[in-house]
């Protein structure tokens, strides 16, 4: 399978920082075996997709409802109208800072594949759940809460991302990645069929140059969801080669 490379710019990105999306972009469509994307501010997709052309842009949440009283909130179809191609759902952190349920989640991503968004949905264990050994039943419970039951074709990815993982530098081990990948895979071709052995499955945390091909090289890892590390074009970069370097 093609890799997929998805940027996640968190709340960082200023005016200032479109020229870096530009060459990320531009380092990017370099590695043509490879499916990339870069998940940014709100406020910068207008401008971000001017700068880039072809290359995917998106957000980072949408909320469930198209527009209304919702002060503050984005939706997937204002997404969309700025240009974005794809959002991100359920990242851990809005989980624990925003109060996200699976419910939530599960709505969003009906609403984004609504407004014609390819979405990726988060799900991963916290370290006192690993520790605990409920690190599986909480994913896989993640995993069939947020899911909508018409998971079709290749709108959907799944992004495995130990929240203990998450920008502490700390990377899971590989075993433990291919066990929970391989779950995920399972539950997936369980509930939807086997057409979905085709849904990316990406891992998340602490993923950069130095880790990206051990980790790309785990069976079911088709791909990952990056923060720190796809700031810049010069960090970006050799992640994007491991995973040329693995595409199939
Ligand atoms: P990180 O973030 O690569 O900085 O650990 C990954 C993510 O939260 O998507």
């Amino acid at each position: 399978m093609r890799k997929f490379i998805v940027g996640n710019w968190k709340m960082n990105g200023m005016s200032a920082d479109l020229g870096e999306i530009a060459a990320i972009s531009a380092v990017a469509q370099l590695y043509t075996s490879v499916d990339s994307a870069l998940c940014i501010p709100a406020t910068l997709i207008d401008r971000a997709v001017k700068a880039v052309g072809d290359f995917p842009i998106g957000g980072q949440d949408c909320h469930m409802q198209n527009s209304g009283a919702h002060t503050g909130c984005v939706s997937s179809e204002m997404l969309s109208d700025a240009g974005a191609v794809l959002t991100i759902i359920g990242h851990s952190e809005r989980r624990a800072a925003q109060h996200e349920q699976d419910s939530d989640i599960r709505a969003k991503a009906e609403a984004a594949s609504a407004a014609g968004l390819k979405v990726i949905v988060c799900v991963g264990e916290t370290l006192e759940e690993r520790d605990a050994g409920k690190a599986l039943d909480v994913v896989l419970g993640q995993l069939k809460l947020s899911l909508p039951d018409t998971v079709a074709g290749a709108w959907l990815s799944v992004a495995y991302e130990p929240v203990w993982a998450i920008g502490t530098g700390r990377v899971a081990e590989p075993a433990d990645v291919e066990e929970m990948h391989g779950a995920i895979r399972a539950a997936l071709k369980e509930r939807f069929g086997e057409e979905c052995g085709a849904i990316h499955i990406l891992y998340g945390g602490s993923m950069n140059g130095d880790n990206a091909a051990e980790l790309l090289a785990v069976p079911n890892v088709d791909g990952g969801l990056i923060g720190g590390a796809s700031l810049t074009a010069a960090k970006f970069k050799p992640i994007l080669a491991a995973a040329q370097a693995t595409s199939e």
